[in-house]
């Protein structure tokens, strides 16, 4: 067996958890939830869903991974092939390659256009508008639509047409993942962590107090906090409310992508687990609910005022990230800064995670083909750049892959992880190897809330996305939407061809 690479230090690993978690769903797709789903009485679900599912999941997939790494591999379909001992598990396992591979796909793409979108603020490249407009948001806010449209060319048919610069912001967002991946694990992503993650958390620091002093004759910042705190306490009682606060803590965690059991694969049979872990989740938490709450909802309330603040949180991350923020900074002074800071912010955050997500096929290579690192990252990049053109030219295919891979499969994951490692693996073994050599002993209770209360959960959220919400999915159709459902199912197969294949030689080598 090749000897695997290790994390070089411990603050290096709990930085790139923390950047594998911190994403730009932190700082758009939080505040846009929190504000969609009753305001402050969002956090009570939120703070349950925490406790209940996240944590405990989390420290799931730092155990699965840790223990595969020390057999030698990092990913689910050996992994789970090790502990349950049935032919479906290394398949079941297909899942932890396939969910991050598809969702690495579109956000390579996403996390490119913050690229651009940083150095058109630099440069005063992004439009300008007069601060008196700032009364209509909608007048006020058409020339950054207009400006969305034209950079991404998701307005035409039967192709979308995006611009020569986001194309090559594209393609430099991918040259960029592509250093860091192939200098490894301690070389290039701990390395590129322990740079960005202080660099985020302080260029958040800085907008989030520009963003609070904010006030126009329109609104404050204050009230935009207010608004988003203030509890609805009739909200309490909606099912939406709760599913919304489990999918935002899933999402914000990165569980259930098999990206977080692939970066633990690195860990030492020894080293610290459930300490580490719960740090990880600390950052990406602070990050999320203190800067993440406090900077692009507060601004916008403070610029058009509460009401339009909450139809725009309504529109959708995209346009609070890259429509109305900017249009805030256009027009407050030191704005082609802040505007940079703004996007570099979302930039790091992005590309802190892509990375993980890609590292899963890498590992797979490495692991059960004994491909060298150089030859995973390059094979795995080829075919990543391949597959981004779905989302950039297909329309519908960005949300059909978010759908299937980003937000029903990590549930159905999620599940059979801690399924597999409570049930079908030895119960108490799974909670010894979770807190060997652990800085923090587990409470005994997270035992029973892992063997039950999780799973248990789990299933009721698999519950519900099954009859409620696939069935409208399913019936949406439109040729592209085929086309990529043609495509996921085929990159499906082939892995588990992969998969199958690395069965035949591991079997051909114990004989
Ligand atoms: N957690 C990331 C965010 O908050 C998004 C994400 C979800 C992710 N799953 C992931 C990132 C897996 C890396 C790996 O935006
Ligand atoms: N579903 C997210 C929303 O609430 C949008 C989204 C999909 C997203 N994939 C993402 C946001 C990746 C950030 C990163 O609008």
């Amino acid at each position: 067996m090749a000897q695997r690479e290790h994390w070089g230090s411990r603050i290096g690993l709990i930085l790139a958890m923390a950047g594998n978690a911190v994403g730009l769903g932190n700082f758009l797709r939080f505040p846009t939830q929190a504000a969609q789903n009753g305001g402050g009485v969002f956090m009570i679900p939120y703070m349950i869903s925490l406790l209940l599912i996240a944590i405990p999941l989390m420290w799931v997939e730092w155990g699965i991974g840790r223990y595969g790494g020390v057999r030698g591999h990092g990913t689910t379909p050996a992994i789970f092939g090790l502990l349950w001992r049935n032919p479906l598990a290394r398949y079941i396992g297909v899942l932890g390659l396939f969910v991050p591979f598809v969702v690495a796909c579109y956000y390579v793409y996403i996390e490119s256009w913050t690229l651009g979108y940083a150095l058109f603020a630099l440069f005063g490249k992004l439009p300008q508008v007069a601060a008196e407009s700032a009364g209509s948001s909608e007048a006020y806010l058409k020339p950054f639509k207009d400006f969305l449209l034209q950079y991404t060319g998701m307005g035409t048919q039967p192709f979308y047409h995006p611009s020569l610069a986001a194309y090559f912001f594209f393609l430099v967002t991918m040259f960029l993942n592509y250093l860091i991946l192939v200098r490894g694990i301690s070389g290039g992503i701990e390395k590129f962590a322990k740079l960005a993650m202080p660099i985020l958390f302080g260029l958040a620091i800085i907008l989030m107090m520009r963003v609070i002093t904010l006030e126009t004759p329109y609104g404050s910042a204050v009230q935009g906090l207010n608004f988003l705190w203030e509890p609805k306490w009739h909200e309490l009682g909606n099912p939406k409310v709760w599913l919304a606060a489990a999918g935002q803590v899933f999402f914000t965690l990165s569980l259930g992508f098999g990206a977080i059991i692939t970066y633990a694969s690195y860990l030492k049979r020894n080293d610290d687990l459930t300490l580490s872990a719960l740090t990880a989740s600390s950052l990406n938490e602070f990050a999320e609910v203190v800067l993440g709450g406090s900077i692009a909802i507060p601004a916008a309330a403070a610029f058009f005022g509460v009401a339009a603040a909450q139809i725009i949180a309504a529109s959708g991350a995209f346009n609070l990230a890259f429509v109305s923020l900017p249009a805030i900074f256009a027009n407050l002074p030191a704005g082609h800064l802040l505007g940079f800071f703004w996007f570099i912010l979302l930039f790091f955050a992005g590309i802190t995670s892509s990375v993980a997500i890609t590292q899963p096929v890498i590992a797979f290579l490495e692991d059960e083909f004994g491909l060298s690192r150089k030859k995973a990252v390059t094979l795995t990049m080829l075919i990543l750049f391949a597959l981004a053109h779905l989302p950039i030219l297909l329309p519908k295919a960005l949300d059909e892959m978010d759908f299937w891979a980003g937000t029903f499969l990590v549930v159905v994951f999620a599940l059979c992880e801690v399924v597999i490692f409570f049930w079908a693996f030895d119960p108490s073994a799974a909670w010894r190897e979770i807190n060997r050599g652990g800085f923090i002993k587990l409470p005994r209770i997270f035992f029973f809330i892992m063997r039950y209360v999780t799973p248990f959960f789990l299933a009721l959220i698999m519950g519900w996305w099954f009859f409620q919400e696939l069935p409208g999915y399913l019936r949406e159709t439109s040729p592209t939407i085929w086309i990529t459902r043609g495509a996921l199912v085929a990159i499906f197969l082939a892995l588990c061809g992969l998969v199958y294949l690395s069965g035949k030689k591991e079997k051909a080598h114990e004989r």
